[in-house]
């Protein structure tokens, strides 16, 4: 046997790059993470220590799959994703691209859970069933630390829901939710922050502007949901409204 075979205090000294993350066909995924059969994952994305990713699922590329994070069966997961530590979802939860989940959110997909199935002996059927309510967060939106997503939840594009929601209704596109239970409270940018002259009440008619970069926003009406539209940016030789 080598002496680089030995285990011991010399495997310890190893490069932090090469112990952390085994890298193939530019996958980087811990050891101790369990990527279940029929799991797919693109080039570039990471998975992390403790990460339990149940299969089928499908990752896709330039991901980060934070920590002690588990993935249940028929998710998917789209391009540069960012899923921080100790995050759970469950079957049901399609994630589009450019989206962040920030540390501890839970989502759940039945209303009325029950462990056993009414009549019958021993547990209820752990796979999908009819009660198993579909949630998409659309892309570029960011959930929270802690935040709970209820079953069967629209989370609009670029949306923003804050730390410790309970988010029990749809959010529009670019809305901003908070609380318990989870309420629109305004609007936020595709930067994620607050749009001004656009409280949670919107209107056609209605514009407003980024309180951080240049970009404008009118409102429009989609069925039953109004949200901003990106309209273009703003001059910034020009005042936002003439004096
Ligand atoms: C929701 C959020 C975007 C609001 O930011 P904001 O618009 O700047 O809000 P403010 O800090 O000005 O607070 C406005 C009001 O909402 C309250 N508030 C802010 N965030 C809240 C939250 N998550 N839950 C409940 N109330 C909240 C504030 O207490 C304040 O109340 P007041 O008017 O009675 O004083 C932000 O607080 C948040 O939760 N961001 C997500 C952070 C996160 O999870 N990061 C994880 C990656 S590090
Ligand atoms: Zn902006």
């Amino acid at each position: 046997m080598r002496r680089s075979d030995m285990a011991g205090p010399r495997r310890t000294a190893r490069p932090v790059k090469e112990t952390l993350l085994s890298v193939k066909a530019g996958i980087r995924i811990h050891p101790t993470a369990i990527i279940e059969a029929g799991v797919e994952i693109g080039a570039g994305t990471a998975v992390w220590d403790g990460v339990h990713v149940r299969g089928p699922a499908r990752i896709g590329t330039q991901c980060i799959i934070g920590e002690k994070t588990y993935i249940a069966y028929g998710v998917s997961v789209g391009n540069c994703v960012k899923i921080n530590a100790s995050v759970y979802v469950c079957t049901g939860v399609t994630i589009a691209d450019h989206v962040m989940i920030a540390a501890g959110v839970i989502f759940a997909n039945d209303r009325y859970p029950r462990a056993f199935t009414d009549g019958m002996d021993g547990l209820a059927e752990s796979g999908p069933t009819a009660d198993t309510l579909a949630t998409t967060v659309h892309e570029g939106a960011t959930i929270g630390a802690g935040a709970t997503i209820g079953a069967g939840i629209e989370v609009g594009a670029f949306a923003m829901v804050g730390m410790g929601a309970v988010v029990v209704k749809d959010v529009p596109a670019h809305g901003l939710v908070y609380g318990n239970p989870g309420r629109l409270r305004g609007f936020v940018c595709v930067c994620g922050h607050p749009l001004r002259g656009l409280p949670q009440v919107v209107q056609n008619g209605r514009s407003g502007s980024c309180s951080r970069c240049d970009r404008m926003y009118s409102v429009i009406e989609h069925g039953a949901a109004a949200y901003p539209f990106f309209t273009g940016v703003r001059d910034v030789r020009k005042p936002l409204r003439p004096r």
